[in-house]
């Protein structure tokens, strides 16, 4: 789950486009890149979409991100789009872990009515849209079994405070940005979902963009959502965990087993505890979760 591409659900264009893109996961898109006056649209040519398309991949899969749940939009939403089994809903502007909670219980109702399993369909939630929100990321812990992802925004979340900027003049961001980023990577990982950086709007610009990536991989982030077809390589390619990490990962987790899994050991010279264990299982765990996408894609380092 490195790359989220946001599809806007209205454009048959841009949707037929997106079946040659290598995303992880295909975003259609319900909510801020559709105007009102195209919901209605956007839902059918949406459904329509999900009903003749598997992935480009197998491992791909295709969500779709909903409107929230103070538009009044989020059950003509559902009602038209769970008839067509996505594999997960993206709900923006949550405001806490009761919104995901209140989500799943539609979600049930959906999957009845769609003869769908009970629990298949996946929910992610973007987090800080709002200040409250953003105050809440810590409550997502057992709020649904059917949590996968949290994902953070700074758009929305600027217009709420009335921030005139959301980044310093070197491309930094300012403080509060940088807090709801942080929140929403403790809120991820406290939570056991996958934490997924924000998009780079600045689309071109694809230096930047990987520098973000980077700086994201650096700090545990498992994803980056992309609003452009030539931002996907980019992120594929930073958050495919190198070859000599997979093989250090594996080296680690041998030489616990080796040893009757102790609390520490020593390796090449270094003190290995189990932090290090967990770091290295994730990281297996992730790599098993990329799938055959792994073999093509891998960073040189
Ligand atoms: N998904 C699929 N296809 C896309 C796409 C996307 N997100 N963005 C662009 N494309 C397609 C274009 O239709 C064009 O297709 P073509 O080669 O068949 O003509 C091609 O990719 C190149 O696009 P380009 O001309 O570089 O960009 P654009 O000016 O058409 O579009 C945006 C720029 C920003 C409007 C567009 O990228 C977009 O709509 N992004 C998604 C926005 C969104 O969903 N926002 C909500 C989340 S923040
Ligand atoms: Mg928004």
């Amino acid at each position: 789950m490195r790359s989220w591409l946001f599809v806007p659900g209205d454009s048959e264009k841009k949707l037929a486009k997106s079946r040659t893109s290598d995303a992880d996961v295909l975003l259609i898109d319900l909510e801020d890149s559709v105007a009102l006056d195209n919901k209605k649209d956007a839902r059918s040519i949406t459904s329509e979409f999900l009903k003749g398309s598997s992935g480009k991949a197998p491992s791909q899969s295709i969500w779709v991100r909903v409107n929230s749940f103070d538009s009044g939009l989020l059950e003509d939403d559902l009602t038209e789009v769970m008839a067509a089994k996505p594999c997960g809903i993206l709900l923006p502007k949550a405001e806490s872990g009761k919104d995901v909670t209140h989500l799943g219980v539609r979600l049930r109702v959906h999957e009845a009515i769609n003869a769908i399993d009970e629990g298949k369909t996946r929910i992610a939630a973007i987090i800080t849209e709002t200040a409250t929100a953003t105050l809440n990321t810590g409550t997502y812990k057992d709020c649904s079994n059917r949590l996968t992802a949290l994902a953070w925004g700074a758009e929305d979340l600027s217009a709420d405070i009335g921030a005139l900027e959301k980044r310093n003049v070197d491309g930094s961001y300012r403080d509060v940005f940088r807090y709801a980023r942080t929140m929403t990577l403790l809120g991820a990982v406290s939570a056991g979902a996958v934490p997924i950086d924000t998009v780079y709007t600045d689309f071109r610009n694809l230096d930047g963009l990987r520098r973000e990536c980077e700086e994201a991989v650096s700090d545990g982030f498992i994803g980056k959502m992309a609003i452009h077809p030539a931002q996907v390589p980019v992120i594929n390619e930073v958050f495919t965990p190198s070859n000599a990490a997979v093989a250090r990962a594996r080296v680690i987790v041998s030489a616990f087993e080796k040893a009757g899994n102790p609390g520490v050991i020593g390796l090449d010279g270094e003190m290995l505890d189990r932090p290090h264990l967990r770091r290295a299982e994730t990281l297996l765990a992730q790599i098993r979760s990329l799938g055959s996408t792994q073999t093509t894609i891998s960073r040189a380092t």
